[in-house]
């Protein structure tokens, strides 16, 4: 105590506390994420580093103008990004990586496509011992069509399950981009032309994939509806129909799922890149719906980095150093304000937080794939549609041994598309190795010049291209087949995926060998009074309208992944009853499709702008509205067994702010079987134009044994009646007369009911945004303009 006594001694004691002090906040660490809290993690972070974490690790040098052009809207260059993401750090053939800070405690993430399975590489360099393939489920398109969340959740499960087992935390998927004009060569990713059906079904994928701990980026923000140009083409859109239709499915997503993230698109919407789009991004995204995980862009999308961070685009893909550059002299010269770099670093961080890197996951690198393959094939099953069945030629009668099998992808069978869509599996079963396994004897002979085709393709003997035209069979071999076999299956096999946009001739269209040589086959196992059945092995829509009539059942097998020829004969033999609906319309001919004179836009070499003059009006919306009569009508499908749907009743005739539905739906053929109601509401249309009915509900039975019943409950609530009134931005739910209609399809409508709204309920209110820049003459149902 006694030294204390002396002032010198107390100057010495404070000293050394200072100084002890001082060391210890020099000795202090730096904050570490988890540890410390976001914000404490933020406030130690450098300049460069936040610039480098909002910036993908990508190492690409920026890109050299061509020509003379500078990138940007006004001179129409952008600089071309990478066709699909590609990195061989971490886990070889994911898309890309965010950049660790280990400093701080911050991890690397591993970002992988795509919607069809975890697309990485399958082998790895001076790794010769183990592989990596993963499991290539069906695509989109087939999902969307089981109209079954709970199926599409399970594939989910073990889709994510495998994104968690190879170390990657974020799966660049589902794409839910709505089905405008079939030609869209990515729309297999995508699910339908409906928000209702796609929002749902994407959003039992999120909840299937994120429940493993994993994350999704829910693509691509939005109204990326073509691959032409799609770096540069500016899709102008009412903001009407883009509330209704093209905001409307990622919402309904959203809402379902909250995906950790979210990928803006390409495009431009209305004169503006959608990643540099505040009113989309902030207004719409976190404003209105209270998204709360981070923004993406899309590989190489836009092209003003600090544009996109004040949009509240987070987070630039792939990323290349010179991006970082920008972001910090925009920073220092105050075009980019810390507040708004700090908070895309907070979402950024937030969502690494609940990444497997972050909890240093030990992943295996060995997925089930075989319970996968097992998941992958039934939901294959789900999701086919008998398009037609004549004289119950399926399923295959008992008799049927032999089997001619044609065209190319009977034994080239297409699992899924191409692009960053495209999972490298360790296998596919064709459809010729499905029959077999299924007991059938496919023709020797035929598999054999098939065999011999696809060789000499290969060996360059054939023009080498990523779809050979489809092989001709002579007419003896024709002849012969048909008299050797019981049945004939003809393939007919369509791939496509980033980058283009589908051919209307020769793609689209069957082209004219094709259907001669279709007709040739059904013609002489007619003769034989032996059957013919298509099977449609295709990711988006073709023309039915030629050549249907050869074929005396349809099956509409869609893109089914690596279990393709499986699933496809479980469906055949009756294994298991179709129960798939068609989740886009298959019209008649293609000058139908609304958006045809509007597709891919002007001018036709390279797409500068696309004008969405359907409006509303895309799919049934149209094709009903407009009395337009389809081929094949959305939410078609058929069964090998019959189903009575009765007793439709609803909760009240007066709506008070919910309504519920009951129908009885009843099994009355001889086979077990699943049928899916879809519940369409027609609304009075006095206030603004509406639709002639819009999809409300669905839902689909259990496997209901012959004789057996099942109750099925539908609920609508007032939001879900709205419709977007643009003058003043609210969603109003019109005061009137409804009619809603119980169908097994937008136009086999089994019972109705009808119910009032005795005032107009205004829903909400949101803000103007994503105004077009020009008057767009809009079809209008009332006015029939644009028919
Ligand atoms: C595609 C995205 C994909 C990304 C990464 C882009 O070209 O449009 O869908 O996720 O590449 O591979």
């Amino acid at each position: 105590m006694n030294i204390f006594k002396s002032y010198t001694a107390w100057f010495i004691f404070i000293l050394s506390l200072i100084s002890s002090l001082t060391l210890k906040a020099q000795l202090k660490p730096a904050p570490q994420l988890g540890k410390n809290t976001v914000k404490e993690v933020i406030a130690a972070m450098t300049l460069e580093e936040k610039a480098t974490l909002v910036v993908g690790s990508g190492k690409a040098p920026k890109p050299k103008p061509a020509g003379n052009g500078k990138p940007g809207v006004s001179n129409g260059w952008v600089p071309e990004p990478p066709m699909i993401g590609h990195t061989e750090t971490k886990v070889p053939g994911a898309a890309g990586n965010t950049t660790a800070i280990p400093r701080l405690g911050i991890p690397s993430l591993v970002l992988s496509d795509g919607p069809a399975g975890v697309r990485i590489s399958p082998t790895r360099k001076g790794d010769s011992t183990h592989t990596y393939y993963a499991t290539a489920f069906p695509v989109g398109t087939l999902l969307a069509s089981t109209w079954d969340p709970a199926v599409v959740n399970t594939v989910g499960k073990a889709f994510g399950n495998e994104v968690k087992e190879y170390g990657v935390d974020i799966l660049l998927a589902p794409g839910v981009n709505i089905h405008r004009n079939p030609l869209n060569g990515r729309n297999f990713e995508y699910y339908s032309e409906d928000p209702l059906v796609a929002g749902t079904m994407a959003g039992a994928l999120i909840n299937g994939v994120q429940s493993n701990g994993v994350g999704t980026s829910i693509k691509h923000f939005i109204a990326n509806n073509q691959e032409s140009n799609r770096n540069y083409n500016n899709s102008i859109v009412s903001e009407r129909a883009l509330r209704e239709l093209y905001l409307k499915v990622f919402r309904i997503g959203i809402a379902a799922s909250n995906p950790w993230t979210v990928m803006s698109s390409y495009n431009r919407v209305n004169g503006v890149y959608t990643a540099q789009r505040h009113d989309l991004l902030t207004t719409v995204l976190r404003d209105e719906w209270k998204f709360k995980g981070f923004v993406m862009t899309d590989w190489g999308g836009g092209y003003d980095w600090v544009a996109e961070m004040n949009a509240g685009n987070d987070l630039i893909m792939p990323g290349r150093p010179d991006q970082i550059e920008t972001l910090i002299n925009a920073v220092k010269h105050d075009s980019l304000s810390v507040k708004v770099l700090n908070q895309n670093v907070e979402r950024i961080l937030n969502i690494i937080l609940k990444s497997p890197s972050f909890q240093k996951y030990a992943y295996s690198n060995k997925p089930d794939l075989k319970a996968h393959a097992e998941v992958a094939r039934k939901a294959a099953t789900e999701g086919m549609i008998l398009l037609k069945n004549r004289g119950n030629a399926l399923p295959i009668s008992k008799s049927v041994k032999t089997v001619a099998a044609f065209g190319n992808a009977t034994y080239n069978t297409i699992p899924g598309g191409t692009g960053s869509g495209e999972v490298n599996k360790a296998y596919t079963i064709s459809i010729d190795q499905g029959l077999a396994n299924a007991g059938y004897r496919p023709d020797e002979s035929l598999k054999n010049t098939y065999t011999k085709f696809f060789q000499d393709a290969r060996s360059g003997q054939q023009p080498r291209r990523r779809f050979y035209g489809e092989m001709p069979v002579s007419d003896s071999l024709i002849i012969e087949t048909a008299k050797k076999n019981d049945l004939a299956i003809i393939t007919i096999g369509r791939n496509a995926g980033e980058g283009n946009d589908r051919n209307l001739e020769n793609n689209y269209n069957l082209g004219p060998e094709e259907k001669q040589q279709f007709k040739k086959i059904a013609d002489a196992f007619h003769a034989k009074g032996k059957k013919v059945v298509a099977v449609l092995n295709i990711g988006g829509v073709i023309d039915m309208n030629e050549w249907q009539d050869n074929a005396d059942a349809i099956l509409l097998a869609w893109q089914p992944g690596q279990e393709a020829g499986n699933a496809i004969a479980d469906v055949l033999s009756g294994k298991v009853n179709p129960s798939g609906k068609l989740a886009t319309t298959f019209p008649v001919k293609y000058a139908d499709v609304p958006s045809a004179k509007n597709f891919p836009g002007t001018p036709a070499e390279r797409p500068e702008q696309v004008i969405y003059e359907e409006g509303i009006y895309v799919g049934y919306r149209y094709y009903d509205s407009f009395n337009v009569k389809p081929m094949y009508e959305f939410g078609y499908g058929l069964s090998y067994t019959d189903f009575a749907i009765s007793g439709l009743k609803l909760s009240s005739a007066t709506f008070n702010g919910i309504i519920t539905a009951t129908v009885n739906v009843k099994n009355t053929g001889k086979f077990a079987g699943k049928e899916v109601v879809q519940i369409y509401v027609g609304a009075p249309a006095k206030t603004i134009d509406k639709p002639m009915q819009e999809l409300k509900a669905f839902g689909k039975t259990h496997l209901l044994q012959p004789g057996e019943s099942q109750l099925l409950t539908f609920t609508i609530r007032s939001a879900d009646l709205a419709s977007f009134h643009t003058d003043n931005s609210e969603w109003i739910t019109d005061a009137g007369k409804y009619v809603l209609k119980a169908g097994i399809s937008s136009r086999d409508i089994k019972q109705t009911a009808v119910f009032n709204i005795p005032k107009a309920i205004m829903v909400e209110k949101d803000h103007k945004v994503l105004q077009p820049e020009v008057n767009i003459t809009e079809f209008n149902a009332r006015k029939q303009v644009g028919k």
